[in-house]
């Protein structure tokens, strides 16, 4: 049987260096869950890249398969497993071909159930959780040398001072809009949710860092960035000239960098959101009118029942304030039905609460019991079929709003970012501010540019648009 060992680990010297090997291997990366996790799959491949191997798309060719999982619901964990269930198999296929398949799990369910993956799933090789993504070359050399390996400590050391950056010309590959992590984790621990436990406790990264990657992804054609965190607005640290900066500070300081078109940033909670940030929707161009803020339910009972600190009348008046100074802003949510001991009234807020936003976009979800966390632990669990019936209600709500939102841009003439090939030839799909997807007649050399566009129609998750007049930026 192979050994298990915890890192950190030792080099092992028998391996060659890592710049010296070949470059014949392959991985293949499979990402479930937020942008967060997106951001790290291109991370992980970059830090893989640097240890001779090659991202490929096809799983059939890869000689390493990565899951990047996620956990925040029941459904995401379980579909983990059972993707390692048919992996078994391609191993067993391979290995009885005399090739060889290595397989690890990354994110947040290898950081959540550590050595229970290796005990449920025999065919894994690594398991390695979010914040040890640096020490992964070193985490599969192990593996290749028969050591099974579990690497989820929350590491001492910054993961992002460590995790090498992309080559221009894989940034350029990639395409004109980019995620940038600059915060991760979670202090708020509302009471159904897995974060805090999967991501760590809140830390930003520092503004020199910050400012070094965006200024390589713009040098290599990034036209629009999306600043990550899952508290993304409680980002925090030493400003260039001491004193301390806030998303805000932050964002008109991303505004300065010449070429840089877009910016937006997500997921953010209500009560981090301050001045600073306020005033930068109103005074920044580059920073779209689109903003996510989460607000789960419209009830104050479960608001305070699920820790989320803040009652609905407060959340209300913060958009009537972002509003004020920035009219034309798209407001998206999360919302969660079922929640322990929500009753029909309760739900009713919810309802309520979004009837008074008007939201653009929105997710929903109907609550998932999490293992660990103060909600599992609640009585008044609400009936499944519950769950189902005012998760439909809402949907349909939240879907007439975004249908709405989506009719009321026809006629409009708005500023589209040309991001990849349509489907049809002679297409290209842009992304307006709103975040909308947009189809319009336009050139695949034209990608990168914003344009004028005239919105025609709308269909069922993008709208349609004809060119209308000057390119705004190219
Ligand atoms: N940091 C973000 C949310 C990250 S998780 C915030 O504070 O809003 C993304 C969304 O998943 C949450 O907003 C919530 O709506 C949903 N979610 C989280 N835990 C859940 C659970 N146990 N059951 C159902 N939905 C959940
Ligand atoms: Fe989860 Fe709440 Fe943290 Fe968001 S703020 S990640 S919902 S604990
Ligand atoms: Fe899922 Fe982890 Fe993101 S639990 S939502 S992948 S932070």
């Amino acid at each position: 049987m192979n050994e298990h060992v915890s890192l950190p680990l030792q080099a092992e010297e028998a391996f060659q260096r890592p710049d010296s090997r070949p470059n014949t291997r392959k991985v293949f990366i499979k990402t479930y869950g937020c942008q967060m996790n997106v951001y790290d799959s291109t991370r992980m491949s970059d830090a893989l890249a640097s240890d001779g191997y090659v991202t490929t798309e096809e799983m059939a060719e890869a000689d390493l398969i990565l899951l990047n999982t996620c956990h925040i619901r029941e459904k995401a964990a379980d579909k983990v497993y059972s993707a390692l269930g048919r992996l078994r198999e391609m191993k067993k296929t391979r290995a009885a071909e005399g090739r060889e398949l290595m397989i690890g799990v990354a994110g947040c369910v290898a950081q959540a159930e550590g050595e229970e993956i290796l005990r449920r799933s025999p065919s894994v090789d690594v398991v390695i959780g979010p914040q040890t993504y640096h020490r992964l070359p070193e985490a599969l050399r192990n593996a290749r040398a028969g050591k099974r390996v579990v690497d989820t400590e929350y590491a001492v050391e910054d993961k992002f001072e460590h995790l090498p950056q992309p080559e221009k010309a894989k940034v350029r590959a990639r395409g004109v809009t980019s995620f940038l992590t600059v915060q991760e984790g979670c202090d708020k621990f509302c009471t159904f949710c897995v974060v805090p436990y999967t991501r760590g406790s809140e830390v930003s990264r520092p503004v020199q860092q910050i400012l070094d990657e965006a200024e390589r992804l713009v040098d290599g054609g990034v036209r629009e960035i999306t600043l990550l965190g899952q508290n993304v607005n409680a980002w925090r640290a030493e400003g260039p000239k001491g004193g301390e900066w806030s998303l805000g500070d932050l964002l008109y300081r991303l505004a300065e960098i010449p070429g840089l078109a877009r910016l937006r940033y997500t997921t953010s909670h209500p009560r981090d959101m301050d001045d600073k940030l306020i005033e930068a929707h109103r005074d920044l161009r580059t920073l779209m009118p689109y903003l996510h803020l989460p607000v789960q339910a419209g009830s104050d009972r479960i608001l305070k029942a699920m820790n989320r600190r803040h009652t609905a009348a407060e959340y209300l008046r913060l958009i009537e304030r972002i509003r004020s100074v920035r009219p034309d802003i798209a407001m998206s949510g999360d919302f969660i039905v079922g929640f322990p001991g929500e009753t029909d009234r309760d739900f009713e807020d919810t309802l309520r609460i979004v009837e008074d936003v008007n939201y653009a976009s929105a997710f929903s979800f109907k609550y998932s019991t999490r293992p660990g966390t103060p909600g599992a632990e609640l009585g008044d669990q609400v009936a499944e079929e519950v769950k189902s019936e005012r998760l439909e209600r809402l949907q349909a709500l939240l879907l007439k709003q975004q249908a709405d939102f989506a009719k009321s841009c026809v006629g409009k003439v708005i500023d589209l970012l040309l991001e990849k090939p349509g489907r049809m030839p002679g297409q290209v799909i842009g992304r307006s501010p709103w975040l909308q997807s947009v189809n319009v007649d336009a050139k695949t050399s034209q990608i990168g540019d914003i344009i004028q566009v005239r919105i025609i129609g709308t269909g069922p998750n993008s709208l349609f648009a004809e060119p209308a007049g000057s390119l705004v930026g190219a």
